[in-house]
């Protein structure tokens, strides 16, 4: 059987994301149908860059499917440290496990190591580039809590140029019908050139807006996104920039009575803590719905059908 791996949401049709979302739901129904679905196998969680919530949730996943998880959290923790290069590491790790998760600050480097491992990798967030299961998990979010994914209109708010959540997503979501995307933030953080490059080339329409009041009332959705701290090259543009966007109970007011609010966490001010517990702040759930996925993927990239 061919390896398959996970490096971009785009690796998958819109069929085959179809289909592990259907067994995401299933799992989230019926967890213990699962439980040993992945007895003996084991998931090596390779993070060369901090992550609580993608690391451990990988952990879960495999541990809710009855398999094992071995790895490491940080780079100095392993032999990168000593110069080792990740297409050594991953056919060290091929020896060890049946599936990898990597997460990598260099762009393309777990696509390096797919390129050299007998296992299947995931690429769990390379620096500011992709970070498809963090996709997978808005997707389903998506899917699960408005029924559809398709005819909305999403604004992503925040750090739009280093943010690798918000380039997956846009990328994913260019391949469903008649979604008009708002592009929130300051001009220093606008979105990628070549994202918007790409959407005027398939026609799709776009709005860049500076204040979030502007287009609250509009939105289906809106994906809030902390400023990227790691990614900036000097600490003054960051302090200048951290709290340019502080979604409180006020804006909230704006918006539909059934728009989400989606975030892929970690949160720092750009939230307020007031606004956890309207019912439309569906970034807790979120992170659920990345378990199911997750455990989804599992499943799927090993090859495991359960009946
Ligand atoms: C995101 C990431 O690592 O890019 N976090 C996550 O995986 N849920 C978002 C972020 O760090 O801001």
């Amino acid at each position: 059987m061919q390896i398959r791996h996970l490096m971009n949401p785009l690796d998958f049709t819109t069929k085959e994301l179809d289909d592990l979302f259907d067994l995401a739901n299933d799992i989230e129904k019926c967890p213990a149908k699962y439980a040993h679905a992945c007895e003996g196998r084991k998931l090596a969680s390779c993070f060369y860059e901090p992550s609580t919530r993608t690391r451990l949730s990988f952990e879960s996943a495999m541990l809710g499917l009855g398999g094992q998880v071995l790895g490491f959290s940080d780079a100095a923790c392993s032999s990168a440290s000593k110069g080792e290069s990740v297409s050594d590491t991953i056919r060290v790790i091929s020896c060890f496990a049946d599936i990898c998760a990597m997460r990598h600050p260099k762009e393309g480097a777990p696509m390096v190591a797919a390129g050299k491992s007998t296992i299947p990798v995931i690429n769990a967030g390379d620096g500011g580039h992709q970070h498809p299961t963090q996709t997978l998990t808005d997707l389903l979010t998506i899917r699960s809590l408005k029924g559809r994914l398709g005819s909305f209109t999403i604004g992503l708010c925040g750090d739009l140029k280093f943010g690798r959540t918000v380039h997956s997503l846009i990328n994913a979501l260019v391949r469903y019908p008649n979604i008009h995307f708002i592009f929130i933030s300051p001009p220093e953080l606008k979105v990628p050139d070549y994202i918007t490059d790409m959407l005027r080339e398939k026609e799709i329409a776009y709005d860049e807006v500076i204040r979030l009041e502007e287009c609250m009332p509009d939105l289906d959705l809106l994906y809030m996104t902390r400023v990227q701290r790691e990614r900036f090259f000097n600490e003054e543009d960051y302090v200048r920039l951290k709290d340019f966007y502080i979604l409180n109970k006020t804006k909230l007011a704006l918006a539909k009575d059934d728009m989400l609010i989606l975030h892929p966490l970690p949160r720092v001010n750009e939230i307020s803590v007031e606004v956890d517990e309207d019912p439309r702040a569906v970034y807790f759930k979120q992170v659920q719905y990345g378990v199911y996925v997750r455990m989804a993927l599992i499943l799927t990239l090993l090859g495991i059908t359960v009946s």
